[in-house]
Order: C-alpha cells, then sequence, then structure tokens
C-alpha cells in the first residue's frame, strides 16, 4: 500500500493581526523544534499580509507556509488579487485554491479553479484543491456527484501527487462545530481516491485531507480513516495547543 505522509495544514482565514500572526507562527515553529521529527508536514496559511513575516519567522523550520488563494494570471489589471508567482517569491510554497468561502462569497467555479491550479503549478507551488457538498445537496443524496464533479473539473490534468492536494470540506461542517461522521468521511475519500486513481498514474499517492471543525477531539477519529491523509484546519489552527495537538495526532 502506498505510504502518504500526512499534511496538516492551518487555515487562519481573514483572522491575526502581525502580532498575534507572528506569536502563532513562532509557537509553532518552537514546539516543532523541540519535538526534532514529525510524523506530518505542517502548514500555515495565513492572509496575505502576513505571509512575508510568516515566512521569515518560519525559515529553517519544519512550518511551511502558503496562500489562501491566487489569481489565475500570472500578472496585469486584477486590483487587490495576488499571483502565484507573487507567493512562490516571498517563500510560499502551498497555496488554497477553490476554499467553499472562495466559491460562495466571490462565486469561483470549478472552472476558475483548475485554471487558478494550473497557476500555482507554473508557478512552482503546490495547490491544495478545495471540494465539498453543502447541507442541501447532501440532503438532496447528491454528495458523491457533487464532489466528484468538482474534483473533475477543478483538478487539471497537469496536477500529481507532487503538485497537488485535494482538501474534502463539506461547507455545513466548516466553522459550525459539526463534523462529517468516520462514515461520511471514509465514503467521499475513497470515491475521490477512485476517481484520482483512474485519472492519474500516480492517483494513489495524492494526499486528501478532510477538513470541517477539526479539533483535538475528534482528529485522531478522523485521520484513522481510510484514505485521509491530513487536515485542513479552520478555526483550531488559531490556537497553538490545539493546532499542536492535532499535528501530534500523527506522531
Ligand atoms: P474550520 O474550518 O476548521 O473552522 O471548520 C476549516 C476550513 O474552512 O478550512
Amino acid at each position: 500500500m502506498t505510504q502518504r505522509r500526512p499534511l496538516i495544514a492551518g487555515n487562519w482565514k481573514m483572522n491575526c493581526l502581525r502580532a498575534d500572526g507572528l506569536e502563532l507562527v513562532s509557537a509553532l515553529v518552537a514546539k516543532a523544534a523541540e519535538k526534532g521529527s514529525l510524523g506530518c508536514d505542517v502548514l500555515v496559511c495565513p492572509p496575505a499580509t502576513l505571509l512575508s513575516d510568516v515566512v521569515n519567522a518560519a525559515q529553517n523550520s519544519a512550518v511551511q507556509v502558503g496562500g489562501q488563494d491566487c489569481h489565475a494570471e500570472t500578472s496585469g489589471a486584477h486590483t487587490g488579487d495576488v499571483a502565484a508567482a507573487m507567493l512562490a517569491d516571498i517563500g510560499a510554497s502551498y497555496v488554497l485554491v477553490g476554499h467553499s468561502e472562495r466559491r460562495a462569497d466571490h462565486d469561483e467555479s470549478s472552472t476558475v479553479i483548475r485554471q487558478k491550479a494550473i497557476a500555482a503549478h507554473d508557478a512552482g507551488l503546490i495547490a491544495v484543491v478545495c471540494v465539498g457538498e453543502t447541507e442541501q445537496e447532501r440532503d438532496l443524496g447528491a454528495t458523491l456527484p457533487v464532489v466528484n464533479g468538482q474534483v473533475a473539473v477543478s483538478v487539471p490534468d497537469g496536477a500529481s501527487a507532487k503538485n497537488t492536494v485535494i482538501a474534502y470540506e463539506p461547507v455545513w461542517a466548516i466553522g459550525t462545530g459539526r463534523t462529517a461522521s468516520v462514515a461520511e468521511v471514509a465514503e467521499v475519500h475513497a470515491a475521490i481516491r477512485a476517481e484520482l486513481v483512474e485519472r492519474f498514474e500516480d492517483g494513489d499517492e495524492f494526499r486528501i485531507l478532510y477538513g470541517g471543525s477539526v479539533k483535538p477531539s475528534n482528529a485522531a477519529e478522523l485521520l484513522a480513516v481510510a484514505d485521509v491523509d491530513g487536515a485542513l484546519v479552520g478555526g483550531a489552527s488559531l490556537k497553538v495547543d490545539d493546532f499542536w495537538k492535532i499535528i501530534e495526532t500523527c506522531a
């Protein structure tokens, strides 16, 4: 069976001023240094304003840094946007694309998300492509077609396990305290894995993260599910002790 190194990723969303962000990343870097070897890769995705500071604070540590979004174009007249190459230029190594908050707040389609993933790859970044069904879609029994459809369109043909991570985040579980059950997570992750294996030569090596109210109390059971190769953590990633406990689940 393929061994996939887990990835625990923190999505800070639109939180943290400079002092908070630096305190958070410095505490994480210190814990990682004290621990020595970790059982997973660790990523934090701060808001764009803090990327540079966080990259500096995390230099030569086990903590990697990613953006929360990038534009599909390499440069140009796109006020307020950030290009993937700009993220790479300041030392980020990952970028989230297609988070449900961007799909909802900014009307991003899976087609746009695929273009963003391609831009990320072209800039040498690892794209974390986020997918997930709404509560209404789940109630209609449409979870698997919705998620498989999002993966089919959002993940570009040039993707590989080296440049792409999938994050399954049921929209109804994000920031709500509600978590998908082990059976629900297992079913969706297996469906995503089957789709990746059918489409990509190294489909078995892609990491598939679960996200949606992951916290220390449920991390162990979620991370033990087959084809769950890590977590994308929102709220709990803002508290260093909670985030660290989730990281230690992989030790
Ligand atoms: P949450 O957010 O852990 O606060 O539910 C997860 C995410 O949106 O990535």
